[in-house]
């Protein structure tokens, strides 16, 4: 069988990433431009600013990715692009590039759900197995996922508020850490205890929904209430209880899920996926499923890439998964 080459491109949010993945697994080029330094002022992505970067960034990203992997546009099987969810800006400058290409060079053309990206992150590094319970934590989805087969996804759980990634930057913002403030907590908490009694949001007894933004508020008033005391918290134990707090919560359900879908693998992925904190829950809470491996792609893959666009749009391609040029993006495609 001839071998598969696939250029994914990715605009969804402040990266411009293009990749090229052989076979669905092997990463030949992964470029990745990003723009954290011109949203940092301003706390947050600003949406009119991503896409004018993206504008000037994603000829540059997908020329460097085509060069590294050493491949010409001849030799492609197909382009995959980042459909939605995301800012509706910022994917369509990554859409109109792939289908241009994809009109030029004659290559089909392959939508992708971001968090489906996210997901196939993991087969970059280990094969998967199947049925699979996979957590996506990023900064802007909370989500639980059910896949009993390559391309399936079934959504058993969600946030009802903010995303997980989406409190870190919100608390670290109060703690006057710079955006993103995830990796920020991740690294105070280390220094930290976590002593500060903090919520837990369990919701219904069976419910494998999240809820986030009660224990960013009840750090908020942690802090006000101590400044009216007239004391102080040392905000490396606020860190690291609040990071305990999100973390104690997302290992409880993901493992619950994987022991009641009897999955042969969990995943976990997003730019979440990073902290530390959570990698070391989840492998004390994977204890209790001896046999299971947990599956926790390397940093570079974890925060948004093309790479894992390239890696989910080879298993669509080969289930005949298709655009046409009217293809647009969807801010709020569902999986
Ligand atoms: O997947 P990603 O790169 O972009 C989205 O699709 O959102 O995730 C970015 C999010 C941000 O909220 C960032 O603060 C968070 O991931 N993040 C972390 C860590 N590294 C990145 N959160 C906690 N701990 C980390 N080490
Ligand atoms: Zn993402």
């Amino acid at each position: 069988k001839q071998d598969q080459f696939i250029l994914g491109i990715e605009t969804s949010c402040d990266e411009t990433a293009a990749a090229v993945v052989k076979n669905g697994k092997i990463v030949l080029s992964n470029v990745v431009a990003s723009q954290i330094e011109s949203h940092k002022r301003f706390g947050g992505v600003v949406p009119e600013i991503a896409s004018r970067h993206h504008v000037e960034q994603i000829t540059l990203v997908i020329e460097a990715a085509m060069e590294q992997a050493g491949i010409g546009f001849r030799d492609l099987t197909a382009i995959a692009v980042t459909k939605g969810p995301g800012l509706v800006g910022a994917l369509l400058i990554g859409i109109e590039a792939a289908k241009t290409l994809a009109f030029a060079h004659r290559l089909p053309l392959v939508p992708v759900h971001h968090i489906a990206g996210h997901i196939y992150a993991n087969r970059l590094e280990r094969e998967m197995e199947f049925p699979l319970i996979a957590l996506v934590v990023s900064g802007g989805h909370t989500e639980l996922i059910y896949m009993k087969e390559h391309g399936s996804f079934r959504l058993i759980g969600e946030t009802r508020d903010d995303a997980a990634g989406e409190a870190f930057d919100k608390v670290a913002r109060t703690l006057n850490l710079p955006y993103p403030g995830g990796p920020q907590i991740d690294r105070l908490a280390r220094e930290g205890k976590p002593v500060i009694d903090l919520p837990r949001a369990w919701l219904e007894k069976d419910s494998y929904d999240f809820s986030f933004s009660g224990l960013k508020s009840a750090v908020i008033y942690a802090l006000r209430d101590a400044e009216e005391r007239g004391e102080t918290i040392d905000p490396k134990d606020l860190a690291a209880s609040f990071q305990a707090s999100v973390v104690e919560v997302l290992a409880e359900k993901t493992v619950r899920a994987a022991k009641e879908f009897q999955a042969k693998q969990v995943l976990v992925a997003g730019g979440v996926a990073a902290n530390r904190g959570l990698r070391e829950k989840m492998a004390e809470a994977m204890k209790s499923l001896p046999g299971v491996p947990l599956v926790i792609p390397s940093l570079e893959l974890c925060t948004d890439n093309a790479a894992m666009i390239a890696a989910c749009g080879s298993v669509l391609f080969e289930k005949g998964v298709r655009a046409d040029l009217t293809l647009n993006a969807d801010p709020s495609y569902g999986l």
